[in-house]
């Protein structure tokens, strides 16, 4: 049997770029009968970036019917909140004391955010520990992610395989689960897309909303009848990873063929966005507004979750000596 986690921050509504770099490969790995999928929110990671007791709150709901709307189903998948099994944080600790400070100052993820974020928080810096622990708690073996995630990853396995060495065969070693055409969705501006840089597709905003953030998409200045690249086109790049390999090629025909503009491409996104993620949409809207639903998913998932870390704590306290 496999066990897949990954969890989502609660930073905002997740974005195109969260919906089909992580979630939609995470529930389809889940659907395996083989399978044992923890998807979580982590709503403790968010308090790196946000300080507001009511947006961390709503934009759990978010995050959670984001999932289930996407097609999460309960029965499958221990489906929690990070900040309801506080285990996390008491094995965070112990293995921030098997990591070397100097490593984690290389963290990419931690120098791409300071230099863009005001508040440069000791959290935001020990981040790939607290994500270490959510993922060494529940023993996974696999961790389907976004390529921007990879290097966390292989942080948590040193320092699994360090406290192993040291003290014995404790955690499992997890590995990195990557969806190729998926792993890096750019952003309207053409960089990696995050809530951080303001660059999103948030497919769950109005369809005007969702029209403008399109219609904003970064392209370059060649003439409507030149033949244009589509490899280093956003708008192309975005499409591909959601469109059919028919429909990839005819669009593909088109840019190199010339007298087709971005105009056209972008309209052609929007219209693949509206009917792709129509069930979507319509079932997010269901779930973010039943919050009483949402927190009990939420409360069951915790309780099956906290068995499990329970006992791993247990394990690694007693290899630490404290009883
Ligand atoms: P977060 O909330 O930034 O992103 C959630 C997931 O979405 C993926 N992702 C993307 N994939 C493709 N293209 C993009 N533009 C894009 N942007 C985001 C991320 O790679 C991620 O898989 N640290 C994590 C949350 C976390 C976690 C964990 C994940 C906390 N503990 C344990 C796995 C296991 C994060 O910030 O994800």
């Amino acid at each position: 049997m496999n066990r897949i986690l990954t969890g989502v921050q609660s930073t905002g509504t997740p974005h195109i770029g969260n919906i089909l770099g992580a979630i939609l490969p995470a529930i389809e790995l889940s659907n395996d009968s083989n399978t044992e999928s923890f998807f979580f929110i982590a709503d403790m990671h968010s308090l790196t970036q946000i300080k507001d007791d009511t947006t961390i709150r709503e934009n759990t709901y978010s995050v959670a019917a984001t999932w289930l709307a996407c097609g999460l189903d309960v029965d499958k998948v221990i489906f929690y909140r990070q900040s309801d099994i506080p285990q996390v944080c008491e094995l965070s600790w112990y293995l921030s004391c098997f990591f070397q400070y100097n490593r984690l100052k290389l963290a990419h993820s931690f120098k791409d955010k300071s230099d863009r974020l005001e508040d440069v928080n000791a959290g935001l810096f020990t981040y790939p520990i607290l994500m270490a622990s959510d993922i060494l708690l529940y023993s996974a073996n696999y961790v389907p992610v976004g390529k921007d995630q990879v290097q966390h990853i292989q942080i948590t396995r040193d320092i699994a395989s360090k406290f192993n060495t040291l003290l014995g065969e404790t955690f499992t070693i997890p590995k990195v689960k990557l969806n190729t055409s998926t792993m890096i969705i750019p952003g309207v501006d053409g960089e990696k897309m995050s809530k951080s840089r303001g660059n999103t597709i948030d497919i769950f905003t109005d369809d005007t909303s969702l029209k403008k953030q399109i219609m904003n998409i970064k392209t370059n200045s060649t003439p409507f009848e030149e033949s244009k690249d589509p490899d280093t086109c956003n708008v192309f790049k975005i499409y591909s990873s959601i469109a059919n390999e028919e429909d990839i090629l005819a669009m593909r025909n088109n840019y190199l063929n010339g007298n087709y503009g971005y105009g056209s491409s972008k309209k052609e996104l929007l219209d693949l966005i509206l009917i792709k993620f129509k069930d979507i949409r319509e079932k997010y809207n269901y779930y973010i507004n039943d919050k009483v639903l949402l927190d009990e998913l939420l409360y069951k998932g915790s309780e099956k979750a906290k068995v499990i870390a329970n006992s791993k704590l247990a394990m690694v306290r007693s290899k630490l000596g404290f009883k």
